[in-house]
């Protein structure tokens, strides 16, 4: 199976996991990205049986009305059963790496708000310590260059994203050489320095399932 395959074989396996606990009120959680979009597609074909979701993203916001399934404002839905995303990198601990998609700061609010995290990724995405993948932090414009520096105290090698903005209107730095051996203490860390919005590290809230895409069939981790 390829890449692709194994996405969509996952996106498959979160809607078994959910679709017998789905009623006409329940408002779900949805992520960003090409897994998550896969679950998107899996979803509209239940679309009668839940209410609607609650989008991590513009772009998912999109996909899910071009299925006929409505999106509601966060603020109006309360707490969600299930919140549904990739990850670009996760752990043993379901800890992880997001925000490849630049949606990292709406993707940890939406996932604060869920009762239950099903991480949705391919094989190729499961680490034993995080952080060969660049780590993306959301900052505020004008404070791109001090959070740059400080990103360098604490050992990254940062990189603008250059010519991304965030749904929210900020900038991406992305972190290079950053190993993540106490992904919750760097979670806050990271969070302290003014003008940082969020960084991609998910460890404080990790993911309560993780429904992982090998070779050999989906494997279910918790
Ligand atoms: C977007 C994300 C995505 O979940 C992450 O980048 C994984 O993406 P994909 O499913 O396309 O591999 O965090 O901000």
């Amino acid at each position: 199976m390829n890449q692709n395959e194994l996405k969509q074989a996952v996106a498959k396996a979160a809607l078994e996991e959910i679709r017998n606990q789905l009623y006409k009120d329940t408002i779900i959680g949805i992520g960003t990205g090409s897994t998550a979009n896969f679950f998107i597609d899996e979803l509209a074909r239940l679309k009668q049986d839940f209410d609607g979701a609650v989008a991590s993203s513009e772009a998912s916001a999109e996909r899910l009305i071009a299925h006929g399934i409505p999106v509601y404002d966060l603020n109006s839905s309360g707490i969600l059963p299930f919140y549904i995303d990739g990850a670009d990198e996760v752990n043993a601990r379901l800890q992880m790496i997001k925000g490849g998609g630049a949606a990292l700061t709406r993707e940890k609010i939406v996932a604060a708000c869920s009762e239950k995290f099903i991480c949705i990724a391919d094989e190729s995405k499961q680490v034993e310590i995080l952080g060969d993948f660049p780590l993306p932090v959301e900052v505020i414009p004008m404070a791109r260059s001090h959070v740059g520096r400080e990103l360098v105290k604490l050992g990254a090698d940062p990189q603008w994203r250059e010519g991304v903005k965030t749904d929210n209107g900020n900038l991406i730095i992305d972190c290079y050489n950053f190993l993540l051996d106490d992904p919750i203490k760097l979670e806050t860390m990271i969070n302290n320095i003014s003008g940082v919005v969020c960084n991609g590290i998910f460890a404080q809230r990790p993911a309560d399932v993780l429904l992982l895409g090998c070779s050999d069939g989906v494997k279910r981790l918790t």
